[in-house]
């Protein structure tokens, strides 16, 4: 589903990108980007915000569905929760997002990384469980500690 904010910039989205489930709960706002490989279990919402990218090979679940044969499935069961990402992120290559994940605005999510939590925003995660390494106020400091970094 795509949400036409104006002016309306459409998202661009790699044919090669897979979607399980519901296609009717991926919710996509102006100009986000899904790179090849992406793959988003989609049996709860999943909403990707204005300009956030999801690089190469990305993972959003939001589902857990093992065979109720199975002898764990009385403490797993069926569960499902969406996931929210915030405008302007950068959800790095082959990251995996698990169910009931918000992600703030203006995060970096590191390649390779897990994200198990929440993460606020003007964040950097990364690893596996990502943990948020740098936090920063507001756009402005984000961008100044970076400017100072490359001098
Ligand atoms: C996250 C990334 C963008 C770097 O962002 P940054 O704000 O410049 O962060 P820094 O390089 O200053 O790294 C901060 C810390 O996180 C660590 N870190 C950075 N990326 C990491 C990753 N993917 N996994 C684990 N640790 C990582 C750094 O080693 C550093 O640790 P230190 O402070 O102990 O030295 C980059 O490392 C990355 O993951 N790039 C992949 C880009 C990609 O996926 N491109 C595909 C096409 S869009």
């Amino acid at each position: 589903m795509f949400v036409k904010e104006e002016p309306y910039y459409p998202p661009i989205i790699d044919k090669r990108t897979k979607i399980e489930g519901d296609y009717s709960n991926v919710v996509l706002h102006n100009a986000c980007s899904i790179y090849y490989g992406a793959l988003l279990v989609a049996y709860d919402k999943i909403e990707i915000g204005c300009n956030t990218a999801i690089a190469y090979g990305v993972t959003i679940i939001t589902s857990a569905n093992p065979d109720p044969h199975n002898l764990l499935f009385k403490k797993y069961g069926r569960t499902h929760s969406p996931v929210i990402i915030g405008n302007n992120c950068w959800i790095c290559a082959n990251v995996t997002i698990l169910q009931g994940v918000s992600i703030g605005e203006c995060c970096v999510v590191g390649a390779g990384a897990v994200v198990t939590k929440d993460i606020p925003p003007y964040s950097l995660a990364v690893g596996v469980p990502a943990k948020v390494v740098k936090k920063f106020q507001d756009l402005e400091e984000m961008m100044k500690w970076h400017s100072n970094k490359e001098k």
